[in-house]
Order: C-alpha cells, then sequence, then structure tokens
C-alpha cells in the first residue's frame, strides 16, 4: 500500500549546497514527491513542530537551528513510506548512521543533522497538512 511520509531538509544541508544532491537520492531510492518548496521555519512554527520535545534538554537549540535558515519540505509517496524513509536517512546522531544514508553522508551532528523524516503514518499526515494547503499536494 502506498503511504505518505514528509520530510525536511534541514537548514545545514540547505547551506551547504546539498539539497540538490540529497533530492536525487530520495527520487533514486523510489520515493515519489508530491509536494515540494523551500520554505523557512518562524520560531512558532519550530517550536509547533517540535513540540513533543518541549521541556527536553536540546528543545531550544533544536528550535534555534531549525528557524537558523531555508528548509526544503516535501510530501514523499512510496510502500511503507515512514519506515522505508527512516532506514534510508539514517539514524537521529549521523555518528550511529549506516553507510549510505543521508545522514552520514551530509549530517555533522545530532543537532545538525541534515534531515528529517516523519516517525508515524499519524504524523506523516499531521506534517504534511502543517507545511502544505490540500492544493499544494498532488
Ligand atoms: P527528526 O527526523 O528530525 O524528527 O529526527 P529523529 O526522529 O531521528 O529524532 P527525534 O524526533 O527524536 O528528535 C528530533 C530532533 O531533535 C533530532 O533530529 C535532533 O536534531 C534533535 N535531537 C534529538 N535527540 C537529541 C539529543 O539527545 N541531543 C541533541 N542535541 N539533539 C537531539
Ligand atoms: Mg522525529
Amino acid at each position: 500500500m502506498e503511504t505518505i511520509t514528509l520530510t525536511m531538509i534541514k537548514p545545514d544541508a540547505v547551506a551547504a549546497g546539498n539539497a540538490g544532491a540529497i533530492l536525487g537520492k530520495i527520487a533514486e531510492a523510489g520515493f515519489k514527491i508530491k509536494a515540494l518548496k523551500m520554505t523557512q521555519l518562524t520560531i512558532s512554527d519550530a517550536q509547533r513542530f517540535y513540540e513533543v520535545h518541549k521541556g527536553k534538554p536540546f528543545y531550544e537549540s533544536l528550535v534555534e537551528f531549525m528557524t537558523s535558515g531555508p528548509i526544503v519540505a516535501a510530501v514523499l509517496e512510496k510502500g511503507n513510506a515512514v519506515a522505508d524513509f527512516r532506514t534510508f536517512i539514517g539514524a537521529t546522531n549521523p555518528a550511529d548512521a549506516a553507510e549510505g544514508t543521508i545522514r552520514k553522508l551530509y549530517a555533522t551532528s545530532v543537532t545538525q543533522n541534515a534531515i528529517h523524516g516523519s516517525d508515524s503514518d499519524e504524523n506523516a499526515q499531521i506534517e504534511a497538512s502543517f507545511h502544505f494547503a490540500q492544493r499544494e499536494m498532488f
């Protein structure tokens, strides 16, 4: 069954000029782009997006980093999209990420870890609606 996931190419990877290469790898891996944009999160956007982490020691630095520059947000479709995409991007901490994964290739720290992927089908829907109007998803 085709399902969706929501990704953000994070400010570190966009600033380093890696957004195009990452989108190419996403397409090569069989994910179909259903929505795509470059945007920049406001502080309140990032606080809302990462509300589940509120109160954790890294929350403030996560919000600061995610608002520090433009990101590329996309809705991706594939069979088993959420789990397959998380395998494709690698572990949260790039030091633990498998060879060939996006985070192994492009992340520089657990905060500046290049890319986001939704963690459940339910959150994928919520996160897709967070970034895109219905008429922007194809
Ligand atoms: P996302 O795809 O970005 O959601 O990453 P994830 O699902 O692999 O990790 P999680 O949702 O648990 O955390 C969200 C983000 O918070 C991570 O991508 C990290 O940038 C950051 N983060 C999570 N855990 C830690 C931590 O222990 N230390 C620091 N400094 N940052 C963390
Ligand atoms: Mg997460």
